[in-house]
C-alpha cells in the first residue's frame, strides 16, 4: 500500500455480498455462490477497493493507515453496484398510448407493423434536439442510480439515419462524461427497418454496414454493435451480415435473439461468438446449447415479458441447468419496458423466471459485467476493482425481491464517492 491513507471505510455492514471468487461468468450452481460475509467492512482509496472482508480482518489490515472518513452501515445489506447490461437509454417521447392497444389485444409486432412501436419513437427521436435527448436520458439515468445501478449499457437505434444515430451516440458520450454512472455504448442502427426503406430492407442493411458502422467506429462512439433479429425486423441472414461487418471493424457484438419467435438467433450468437444474446424467450435447446459452448451470456429481460403481457418468460432455469451464464437487465425503453428499476427486475427474476435471490444478484452484478465486457473492473467487491457499492434499507438479500415495487436503496458509492445518501442524489 503506497499511500498511508484510506479515503473511506464502510463498516458495521450486517451482510456484505462480495461476489468474490470466480472471475469467469458464473454458470450452474456457481450462480448461488455470492461470497456473503456477516459483519463486514470495505476500505476504499482513489476510487478503488483496497480491503474487503470481515470487519475485524479489514481493521487489522489497515491498522497502520489513517482513515480519512468513515461510513457506518448500521448493520444493513451491502452489495456491489448493480450493472444494467441492456438499455435503450437515449430516446425521444414516450408511448403510453400503446397501453390501450395492448389492453385490446394488439401485439407488439402488430403495433410495429402498423408503423407504431419502435418507429413512433424513431420519429420522436429524430425530432428531438440533442439537448432534449440529454435532459430526458439524464433524468432516467438519475433514477437508475437511485435504484442502485452504477454501470449501464446504452443502445442507439431510434435514429436509423447516420446523422440521427450519431446524435443519440453523442448524447451517450456526453452523459458518460458528466454523470457518475458509467455508460457502455452500443450502436444499434439495425433496431428496425425505417419506414423509408420498408420495401427495400437490404438497401438499409447495406447502409448500416457501409455508412453507419465505419463512421461510428471512426468517431469512437460505440464499443458494441447489436441487431434486432426477429420475424418482420431483421432476418438471421441480415443479422449475420451486419454482425460480421461489425466484428471486422473491431466492435464487440450482441444480438436481440429469439424474443418472440424461434428464429435461430441464439445459434447465431454462438456461431459468431457474441458477448451476449438478449431476450431469448423462444430460444430452443439447440440455440441455448450453442450459446453454452461459445460462452455467450444470456441477458434475460423479465420486465419486458411482464410488460408485453406474454404468457411465457425466458427459460432461465433451463439456461442455468445447461451451463449458460445468465444476466438480467431492465431493457429500459419507451415501448416494451418503460422502467429503470433493477429492483423490479429482481422480483420478476424470482417470481417469473424462478431464479433464487442469490442467482438474481449474480445476474445483476458479475454476470451483467461479463455481458458488457467489464468484469475486470466491476461486478464484485474485490481488491483493485472500482469502489461501486450499494447500501440498502434491508438486512438481507431476500428482502429486496420480496418487498417489491419500492426503492430499498439507502446509499450508493460510485468510484469511491457517495453519490446517493438517504435515498437522495448528492452528486
Ligand atoms: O429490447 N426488442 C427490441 N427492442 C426493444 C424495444 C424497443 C421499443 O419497443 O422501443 C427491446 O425490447
Ligand atoms: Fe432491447
Amino acid at each position: 500500500m503506497e499511500k498511508k491513507t484510506i479515503d473511506l471505510l464502510v463498516h458495521n455492514i450486517g451482510s456484505l455480498v462480495t461476489m468474490q471468487g470466480k472471475s469467469a461468468a458464473r454458470t450452474g450452481s456457481e450462480m448461488s455462490n455470492i461470497g456473503a460475509i456477516e459483519q463486514g467492512a470495505v476500505a476504499l482509496r482513489d476510487g478503488k477497493i483496497v480491503a474487503v472482508g470481515r470487519e475485524e480482518a479489514v481493521l487489522d489490515e489497515i491498522k497502520e493507515l489513517t482513515v480519512t472518513a468513515k461510513l457506518d452501515a448500521e448493520g444493513k445489506l451491502v452489495t456491489p453496484g448493480l450493472v444494467d447490461p441492456h438499455t435503450h437509454l437515449v430516446h425521444g417521447g414516450s408511448r403510453e398510448h400503446e397501453l390501450d392497444l395492448k389492453l385490446k389485444g394488439v401485439s407488439y409486432l402488430e403495433i410495429l407493423e402498423q408503423g407504431g412501436g419502435i418507429l413512433s419513437t424513431v420519429k420522436a427521436t429524430r425530432e428531438a434536439s440533442e439537448e432534449q435527448l440529454y435532459t430526458k436520458a439524464k433524468s432516467s439515468l438519475d433514477t437508475m442510480l437511485l435504484y442502485g445501478a452504477t454501470t449501464v449499457e446504452a443502445k442507439s437505434g431510434y435514429g436509423l439515419t447516420l446523422e440521427d444515430e450519431l446524435k443519440q451516440l453523442r448524447v451517450t458520450k456526453e452523459l458518460n462524461q458528466h454523470h457518475p454512472v458509467d455508460l457502455v455504448s452500443t450502436f444499434m442502427g439495425a433496431h428496425a427497418v425505417p419506414s423509408e426503406y420498408k420495401e427495400h430492407p437490404m438497401v438499409y442493411v447495406d447502409l448500416v454496414i457501409e455508412d453507419m458502422l465505419p463512421e461510428v467506429k471512426r468517431q469512437g462512439l460505440a464499443e458494441y454493435c447489436d441487431v434486432f433479429c426477429e420475424h418482420g425486423v431483421f432476418t438471421v441472414e441480415q443479422s449475420r451480415k451486419i454482425l460480421n461487418a461489425a466484428k471486422e471493424l473491431g466492435f464487440g457484438i450482441k444480438i436481440h435473439a429469439d424474443e418472440i419467435e424461434p428464429m435461430g438467433g441464439a445459434q447465431l450468437a454462438g456461431e459468431l461468438g457474441c458477448v451476449s444474446a438478449e431476450h431469448l424467450l423462444a430460444a430452443t435447446d439447440e440455440g441455448l446449447s450453442a450459446m453454452q459452448q461459445a460462452g455467450v451470456v444470456a441477458v434475460c429481460l423479465p420486465a419486458t415479458s411482464f410488460n408485453l403481457r406474454l404468457k411465457d418468460h425466458a427459460r432461465a432455469r433451463t439456461m442455468i441447468e445447461m451451463g449458460v451464464p445468465v444476466a438480467l437487465s431492465t431493457d429500459y425503453n419507451p415501448g416494451s419496458s418503460p422502467t429503470e428499476s433493477l429492483q423490479l427486475v429482481m422480483t420478476l427474476g424470482c417470481l417469473n423466471l424462478g431464479m433464487t435471490p442469490e442467482e438474481v444478484l449474480t445476474a445483476l452484478t458479475i454476470n451483467a459485467a461479463h455481458a458488457i465486457g467489464k468484469s475486470e473492473t466491476i461486478g464484485s467487491l474485490e481488491i483493485g476493482k472500482q469502489a461501486d457499492l450499494v447500501i440498502y434499507n434491508a438486512s438481507n438479500l431476500a428482502y429486496l425481491p420480496y418487498h417489491f415495487g419500492i426503492n430499498h436503496v439507502n446509499t450508493v458509492i460510485k468510484n469511491g464517492q457517495v453519490v446517493v445518501e438517504n435515498g437522495t442524489l448528492v452528486y
